[in-house]
């Protein structure tokens, strides 16, 4: 399946659309760090999208001539450049869907959250202007620490007064591409058959592959579970080690991340068979926010899919409880963080 040759797959049990097809509506996107690893790539789909009409693409530095080089290709979507503190206004007014990879990628040896003094700030500003310039956007938050910068950015929110919890999502799309690259991989299956849920958070054990789940329903021997559970958690850091201090994850990264903004935009439009793994405020677990698979409407979240805990075994109900002293702190510090500087 492919909008305009980009693949898409929402998912496995479903058709994955070519396009506007319930409402026939098309949105104004904002890219926030545009002219990044993740932001040129990211923006070269999202401008590839049919349901995109007006991209506006923001940076602190050199977006004005990815903007340049994107608007010489002919889709419709109309693309501007914003660059600095004092444009971000006017990348923000009206648009429908705010998508945030601003901010440091890792280095070897660093974890995500090591990525926290710097990015926390970054995001915690971004969204302050979100809630001044487009409150109602949904926004897709792919800077590190995912567990924490949407904590954060509810913080931000709420001290705003435009908090919705169904439009506030953290990006952990590019663990479910890699889950199912891999299962396919493993088990010789056709990948775009092949769906991984894949829950928690997006740090270390905090990414829980559900491969009791998959569909299609295949068996994996115990150690399979393990070898797999845990390629998964560290897959970002085997890009990282690979890139050797150039960076992390960008190019999957981007491919997930318009994925994830092509299933938000088919909801807002009206599409009635949206399912994507998400970081969202939750209530499946006592935590706060917890990443399940939701169904993605015209508002937003519409449903958080609780039955993605139901029937787990042993191994992922252990893995559910040891990831969850993880989460809880750094779902604290962002709310401690975002609190302090308020
Ligand atoms: P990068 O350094 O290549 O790009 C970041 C961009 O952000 C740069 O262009 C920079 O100028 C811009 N920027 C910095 N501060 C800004 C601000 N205040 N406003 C607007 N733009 C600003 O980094 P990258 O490889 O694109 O990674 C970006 C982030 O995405 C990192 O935090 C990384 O850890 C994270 N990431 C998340 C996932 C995920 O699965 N959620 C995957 C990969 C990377
Ligand atoms: C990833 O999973 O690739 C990203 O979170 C980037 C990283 O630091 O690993």
């Amino acid at each position: 399946v492919s909008v305009q040759g980009m693949p898409v797959q929402v998912r496995a049990d479903s058709s994955a659309s070519a396009g506007p097809k319930s409402g026939s509506s098309t949105f104004k996107v904002a890219v926030l760090g545009a002219a990044g690893g993740i932001g040129q790539p990211l923006s070269l789909l999202i401008k590839m999208s049919p349901f995109v009409s007006e991209l506006r693409l923001y940076d602190i530095a050199n977006v004005k001539g990815v903007a340049a080089d994107l608007s010489h290709c002919n889709t419709p979507a109309q693309v501007s450049a914003y660059t600095g503190a004092g444009e971000l206004a006017g990348a923000l007014k009206d648009v429908d869907l705010v998508i945030i990879p601003a901010g440091v990628p890792r280095k070897p040896g660093m974890t995500r959250d090591d990525l926290f003094n710097i990015n926390a700030g970054i995001v915690r500003s971004l969204v302050e202007a979100v809630a001044d310039h487009c409150p109602n956007a949904l926004i897709n938050i792919i800077s590190n620490p995912v567990n924490s910068t949407v904590p954060i950015a509810a913080e931000v929110l709420k001290a705003k007064g435009v908090y919705d919890p169904k439009k506030v999502f953290g990006v952990t799309t590019l663990d479910v591409v890699r889950a199912n690259t891999f299962v396919a991989q493993k088990k010789n299956l056709r990948l775009i058959d092949v769906n991984v849920p894949v829950i928690g958070g997006h740090a270390g054990i905090t990414i829980l592959p559900l491969l009791s789940k998959t569909k299609p329903t295949v068996e994996f021997m115990p150690e399979e579970v393990e070898e797999l559970t845990v390629r998964i958690q560290n897959a970002g850091t085997e890009v990282v080690e690979a890139k050797a201090g150039a960076g992390s994850a960008t190019l999957s990264m981007a491919y997930a991340a318009a994925r994830f903004a092509e299933s938000c935009m088919r909801g807002l439009d009206g599409d009635s068979d949206v399912y994507e793994c998400a970081y969202v405020q939750s209530e499946v677990t006592d935590l706060p926010f917890f990443a399940t698979t939701v169904k993605l409407g015209k508002k937003g979240v519409e449903e958080i899919v609780g039955e993605d805990l139901s029937g787990l075994t042993e191994y992922e109900k252990k893995a559910v409880e040891a990831l969850k002293a993880e989460l809880k702190g750094s779902i604290e510090k962002g709310v401690q963080f975002a609190n302090k500087q308020a």
